[in-house]
């Protein structure tokens, strides 16, 4: 059994918390935040369901990273959204100066963690965690696949009016504009996803699921997605306590997979217990190996920025 902790109290990390500790597969989960009483006020309620959900992880909530010491995993959600007025390099400044300083503290009393980045602008913070944190780059990577593979596979199950249990499908690249669908990995039962649906309805699709957060911030005005986001994190989480193996969508560290090198990139990777065990080089086609190598050119870009920035 594991110690995991998640920064961030607020509705991602939260939920996070909640399906790791209601799977009842590690001993504690520590959840921290900076406002004082929140992550108090959340683990007690969280403790209480236990007897009525039959589960015995405990939630430990706290404003002291001293708590969070000799943990297995840590999933660092802490930062704010977009606000309106704000550019993408203010976002950026913001956040990345709170990815900062939450590694240095994680990293202080969990020097062999496994660390999983949820904050966005996911790329960015992903490579700055690695950087700060000075840990191998296996046990650095971020989440942004699984959460996209999944809502794409909600919009072909509602498109092809199936089982959504009976659709595998798969996103890599990265978040938003460098998504890249993989519909040769795609299938409805046993059909090839170009069988099941015709070409314009897999871009209409492939443009929804480009776009799925903001869709959903839209309904909500404030704040942003975290149920399937953290159904993401928290199976990410369960791979690596319990060294599954299992293979994901995720953002890896690549070392010269599909001739790309140096960089964070969205990709199916086997996770156990030091993070990225093995990042999978799976067939793809010509298309879909090209999109891949421009998101990769496209995050390296996104990086540069953070060079441009004091945080
Ligand atoms: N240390 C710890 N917690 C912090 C820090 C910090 N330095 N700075 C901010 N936080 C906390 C906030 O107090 C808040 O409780 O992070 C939490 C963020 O919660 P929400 O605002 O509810 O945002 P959430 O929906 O959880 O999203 C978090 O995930 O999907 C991304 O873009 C999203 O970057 C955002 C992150």
């Amino acid at each position: 059994m594991s110690k995991v902790t998640v920064v961030g109290a607020g509705k991602y990390g939260s939920t996070t918390v909640q399906r790791i500790a209601e799977w009842d597969i590690v001993d504690e989960v520590v959840m921290t935040d900076i406002v004082e009483g929140l992550p108090q006020g959340l683990a007690l309620d969280m403790n209480q369901s236990r007897p009525l959900l039959g589960y015995r992880t405990k939630v430990v909530g706290t404003n002291d990273y001293a708590d969070t010491a000799g943990s297995d995993v840590v999933v660092i959600t802490a930062g704010l959204p977009r606000k309106p007025g704000m550019s993408r390099m203010d976002l950026l400044g913001v956040n990345a100066k709170i990815v900062k300083a939450v590694t240095q503290e994680i990293i202080r009393y969990s020097p062999d963690a496994v660390i999983i980045v949820v904050t966005n602008p996911l790329d960015q913070m992903t490579t700055l965690a690695a950087e700060v944190s000075g840990l191998p780059r296996n046990r650095v990577l971020g989440q942004a696949g699984m959460l996209d593979s999944a809502r794409f596979a909600h919009f072909i199950a509602d498109a092809a009016d199936v089982d959504i249990l009976d659709v595998q499908a798969v996103t890599l690249g990265s978040h938003g504009e460098t998504m890249v669908p993989v519909p040769s990995l795609c299938k409805v039962g046993d059909v090839p996803l170009a069988e099941a649906l015709d070409p314009e309805k897999i871009e209409e699709i492939v443009d929804r699921t480009r776009n799925g957060g903001a869709e959903i911030v839209a309904y909500l005005k404030t704040g942003s997605a975290y149920y399937t986001p953290s159904a993401a994190a928290a199976l990410m989480v369960k791979a690596i306590v319990e060294d599954s193996g299992q293979e994901m969508p995720v953002c890896a560290w690549m070392e010269g997979q599909y001739g790309i090198d140096g960089v964070y990139l969205g990709v199916l990777a086997k996770l156990g217990k030091n993070g990225v065990g093995e990042v999978s080089e799976v067939e793809l086609t010509a298309t879909e190996r090209s999109a891949l190598e421009d998101a990769a050119v496209a995050v390296a870009e996104k990086v540069a920025d953070l060079e441009q920035i004091a945080y």
